[in-house]
């Protein structure tokens, strides 16, 4: 987990403007799942959003990611409309449960989408290996999903999605399913990777203290129809260790944002 193959930084990373944004989910009744939400993400940023469970927070990263367009409203992505990343794959997605396929190893996992994009030879190996022992799977490139554990899968889930050094990556509550231990492993892991790799980070969860811990800024949101209820700037030094959750600074910033989420902030 600790060797030194870092990925080289092919591409700056991109910077995020969400304007204005509704959103419905078309039917007989359409739902109205986000109304006038605007934020933006810095270049490099690592941004959490959280809020209760059916507010719209996967809906809003589908919309970041181009797997769904706005109703109204803009989004633009280092200035550009999200297809044309999309279309360059310049996003990378991690979902909730690690949708690995499950007849393939955990290098042909990673390897997907460097094959969607003819992109397979020697040099796309390279990299795919590069990533499996970032993430400290080196030794686990021929096991299938189903000989790993959770947190195996979630982390070769990670690599495929740093494969292809994205701009922009977006994580819709990668450890959740996760034990707290294996959380607090997966958040170092992360951060570490994230420091070496910066991308523009967009993390959803519903743990304050995980959006505290690995932020520079957490945005919260209202109960659906979803909107930003407030951006809170988390001034935590970095690099972030695990003792920091015990200062005061701390506890501060899991108070601001719990009062965020309860609507009397
Ligand atoms: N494909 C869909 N079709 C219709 N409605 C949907 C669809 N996906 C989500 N919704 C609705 O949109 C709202 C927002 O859903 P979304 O999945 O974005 O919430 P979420 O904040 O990610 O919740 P959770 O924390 O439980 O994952 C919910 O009311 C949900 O019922
Ligand atoms: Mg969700």
């Amino acid at each position: 987990m600790h060797d030194e193959h870092l990925p080289s930084a092919s591409q700056q990373p991109a910077s995020i403007d969400v304007h204005s944004v509704n959103y419905y989910y078309p039917g007989k009744v359409p739902l109205l799942a986000i109304t006038n939400a605007s934020f933006s993400v810095g270049p490099g940023e690592f941004v959490s959003i959280i809020g209760p469970s059916g507010c719209g927070k996967s809906t809003m990263l589908r919309l970041i990611a181009d797997l769904l367009r706005p109703t109204s409203g803009q989004i633009a992505i280092g200035g550009q409309p999200p297809e044309r990343l999309r279309r360059s794959r310049q996003i990378g997605f991690v979902f909730q449960d690690a949708a690995l396929m499950p007849w393939r190893s955990s290098f042909g996992n990673v390897m997907l989408p460097l094959q969607v994009m003819r992109r397979a030879g020697k040099e796309g190996k390279a990299k795919a290996d590069e990533m499996l022992r970032l993430v400290g799977l080196g030794d686990f490139r021929n096991k299938r999903p189903a000989e790993l554990s959770g947190g195996m899968r979630q982390r070769v889930s990670i690599a495929r999605a740093l494969t292809y050094s994205p701009k922009v990556l977006l994580m819709d509550e990668p450890f959740g399913a996760l034990d707290q231990i294996t959380r607090d492993e997966m958040n170092q892991e992360l951060l570490r990777i994230w420091e070496t790799n910066r991308a523009t980070l967009v993390f959803v969860t519903h743990s304050i203290s995980e959006a505290v811990f690995l932020s520079d800024r957490v945005v919260v949101m209202s109960p659906r129809p979803g909107t930003i209820r407030q951006s809170i700037t988390i001034g935590l030094s970095r690099p972030r260790l695990p003792a920091i959750k015990h200062e005061p600074g701390f506890f501060e910033y899991e108070t601001q944002v719990l009062r965020a989420l309860e609507g009397d902030a």
